[in-house]
């Protein structure tokens, strides 16, 4: 039984370990890995949000609101400023289109970075933003 403690007590630190900010880390490092998209006949790491248009995977602003951001901007769930809402996103606009764009891809308090379109570009993240400011 005795011999049994040194390899409990081993057990126990690695999992306290690895359930810590370790494993916070771990989590954040896979989360914020770029994803690769290959296409047919094309060298790896090469393909942009252009190939992906033209395979037609291609996400229109309007899918991108729809899927990743609607969800807490049609409402204004939690303080997120609402669509179509000229009073609510006046005082926003005023810090510039590349800072809201920023603010969104990157997170700001209540806003997750890329709301709910975690595979979203920084580019796909702008239309999105566009796509909001267009209908104010
Ligand atoms: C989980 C809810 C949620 C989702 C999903 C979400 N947002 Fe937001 N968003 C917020 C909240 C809350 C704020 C207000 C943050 C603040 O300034 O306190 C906000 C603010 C913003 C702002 C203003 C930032 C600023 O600097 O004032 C922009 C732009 C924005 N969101 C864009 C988007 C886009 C684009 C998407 C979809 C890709 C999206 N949001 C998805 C909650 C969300």
């Amino acid at each position: 039984m005795k011999k049994f403690i040194p390899v409990f007590v081993v057990t126990l630190a690695v999992v306290l370990f690895f359930n810590g900010k370790k494993y916070d880390e771990l989590v954040n490092s896979r989360l914020s890995s770029s994803i690769a998209v290959c296409l047919e006949g094309q060298a790896c790491g090469q393909a942009t949000a252009m190939n992906v248009a033209a395979v037609g995977g291609a996400r229109t602003a309007e899918s991108i609101y729809t899927t990743g951001c609607a969800a807490c901007h049609d409402a204004g769930i939690a303080g997120a400023p609402m669509m179509g809402n000229k009073g609510q996103w006046e005082a926003r606009q005023a810090k510039g289109y590349e800072m809201l764009v920023n603010n969104a891809y990157n997170g700001i308090n209540g806003m997750p970075a890329k709301g709910l379109c975690t595979d979203c570009t920084k580019e796909e993240i702008g239309i999105a933003v566009q796509y909001m400011l267009d209908t104010i």
